[in-house]
């Protein structure tokens, strides 16, 4: 998502990101550095706000979490629900749907959209935390609304200033901001950047965009660098968040680093997934890699 990218900073950049990743091609990494921009395009009438009642929750479960229990990476038909036994490859019983959409462990990429792809969290709520958005963009599901206070309670308490700068987006929104992507970048830019409709964690309700306190690089690449992406990279986990999208993994969750891009999955899976030192969704819960569309 960006909200204030113009379309001369988002070709600026689609340019210089192009060099970076000739210069990757010939050093032979084979992967790229790029970041991206979503345009954003006004929101869909804003669902009602309010803010999640009782203490944040912060763990979907009290247990730690399973993984890697290879699952077809297509979306339909469903797999079955989890096993409370743990697989070969699992230390811990699979405890969430990964394709229930109300589900925290929910893996939506591009072989793995949303069911239904007009799906609307039941449970919308506006969070308490300093934000640039609102109407729907200002809106999670209640549970990462929770999640979100307590992480920008602590950053704010660890003196970093962070900003909530885009969170749930509706399919309508989706499909104006991806096709506003296609047309100022072209269709394979924009898939490296933007999810297509019914494709899109905002969707879900599970993720959002931050940015800093003073919009310094606000959704370019040089936000890694900043306070609040490396405060929420070192310490997401303990709220329930990773970054989604980290740097380099584009061959395995299909998008260039998203710095700012946050999804709750909860506390005991995130802490799992810093501890063993896995960066992607894919990877841990092992649906396998969606670096495109099928
Ligand atoms: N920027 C992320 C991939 C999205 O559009 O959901
Ligand atoms: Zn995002």
């Amino acid at each position: 998502m960006c909200y204030d990218c113009t379309p001369s900073e988002d070709l600026g950049r689609t340019a210089a990101s192009r060099r970076t990743f000739a210069r990757f091609l010939a050093a032979g990494a084979g992967l790229t550095v790029l970041a991206a921009c979503t345009p954003n395009a006004p929101g869909a009438a804003a669902p009602s706000s309010g803010t999640p009642s009782g203490s944040p929750s912060l763990s979907p479960s009290p247990f730690a979490s399973p993984i890697a229990t290879p699952e077809p990476t297509t979306a339909a038909p469903p797999p079955p629900e989890p096993s409370p036994t743990p697989s070969p490859s699992s230390a811990l019983p699979r405890q969430f749907s990964l394709t229930d959409p109300a589900s925290p462990w929910l893996v939506v990429n591009k072989h793995r959209p949303l069911v239904p792809a007009d799906y609307v969290p039941a449970d919308l709520v506006r969070p308490a935390v300093s934000m640039t958005v609102s109407g729907e963009a200002a809106l999670l599901n209640s549970t990462t609304a929770a999640a979100a206070e307590a992480l920008f309670a602590v950053a704010a308490r660890d003196g970093v200033a962070m900003v909530l700068a885009s969170a749930y987006r509706s399919y309508g929104t989706q499909v104006t901001t991806y096709n506003g992507y296609v047309a100022s970048r072209g269709q394979a830019d924009a898939d490296t950047a933007s999810a297509r409709p019914g494709y899109s964690e905002h969707q879900s309700g599970w993720a959002f965009d931050i940015a800093d306190g003073g919009g310094a690089c606000g959704f370019q690449p040089c936000f890694a660098d900043q306070p609040a992406a490396m405060w929420a990279k070192a310490n997401g986990h303990r709220f329930g968040f990773v970054v989604r999208y980290p740097w380099m993994f584009h061959p395995i969750t299909g998008y260039y680093y998203e710095p700012w891009h946050l999804r709750y999955i909860g506390v005991d899976a995130a802490t799992d997934m810093a501890a063993r030192g896995i960066f992607t969704l894919e990877e841990y819960f092992g649906v396998g890699p969606a670096p495109g569309y099928p």
